[in-house]
């Protein structure tokens, strides 16, 4: 039987082809704060994500989605502006078919980042941290359904998900910029809500560090079909309970843009530096 979900994501490869020339080696997702990343990078192409046929396009009216492709110095990269949440209302498959896209363009390292909250209470607003591993088990697993053979294996490892030597290199890179990093575990939540202070606390004893609606399941997609993943949360407030303020996405994304300098610069190094070690 054909696979929709392998089908749609061909369907979705064939338009990237028909309509752009370019072979990416680090796939960029950009999270909150850095929205306008790409703004700063060399573009040769760029390609709507409404001319995809298939490809999960956002329901919030006016929210624009693209690929762009360029270089961060010599590494061509794809950057993706702007993602689909699960809290959208898209199946678990459609999120993640962005990522899994970038693979067949064919970048092998995936580099995710994202806003966070903060459950560490030795974590400030305006951190970054470094994620050394995840939690996915409170969204659904990407990989469920008929296996698509030609992706991954049904049953794949997650022992080193964030891979050790591009941590490494991340961490090698930040001191030498004399940017602070963190390290943590990510737990994914589905949202849109944020969470309760019990929830907090439910995550806190879970062994998590910070808590965020994405970047969990595309680390579980990618992970599946053999990418190089990295990933780097800024933790944009203090989640529920640490401190007597109600969240507001306000809040979020001002701490984001705040930082969005630093972060954009941490992110193009450790692009440059990834580059150097794995790829060439
Ligand atoms: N909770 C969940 N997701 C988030 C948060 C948070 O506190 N901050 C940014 N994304």
């Amino acid at each position: 039987m054909a696979n929709e979900v392998y089908n749609k994501l061909l369907k979705c490869y064939g338009c990237f082809k028909e309509k752009v020339n370019f072979k990416p080696g680090v796939a960029l997702v950009l999270g909150s704060g850095l929205g306008d990343y790409a703004d700063g990078i060399e573009v040769v192409a760029e390609l709507d994500y409404h001319d995809i046929e298939g490809f999960p396009v956002s329901t919030v009216p006016g929210h624009q989605g693209k690929y762009i492709f360029g270089y961060v110095g010599k590494v061509p990269v794809v950057c993706m502006k702007g993602r689909v949440h699960y809290y959208e209302g898209y199946n678990i498959s459609d999120v993640v078919l962005p990522v899994r896209l970038m693979k067949l363009m064919g970048a092998e390292v995936l580099f995710l980042t994202n806003a966070a909250g903060g459950i560490n209470t030795d974590f400030r607003a305006g951190d970054f941290m470094l994620i050394k591993d995840h939690i996915a088990n409170f969204v659904p697993s990407p990989l469920i359904g008929e296996n698509i053979d030609e992706l991954g294996v049904r049953f794949p490892d997650m022992g080193n998900v964030y891979d050790k030597e591009l941590r490494q290199v991340i961490k090698r890179t930040a001191a030498l910029a004399g940017i602070q990093l963190q390290e943590g575990v990510y737990i994914q939540l589905t949202g849109p809500n944020y969470e309760t202070p019990a929830e907090i606390r439910m995550c806190r004893t879970l062994g998590a560090d910070a808590v965020g609606m994405s970047t969990a399941c595309e680390a579980v997609a990618a992970n599946h079909m053999g990418m190089k993943i990295c990933g780097i949360s800024c933790i944009s407030n203090m989640a529920a309970g640490i401190t007597a303020n109600p969240l507001t996405h306000k809040e979020v994304q001002d701490t984001a843009d705040r930082v969005a300098p630093l972060f954009k610069q941490l992110v193009t190094e450790c692009i440059k530096n990834i580059y150097a070690d794995k790829i060439e």
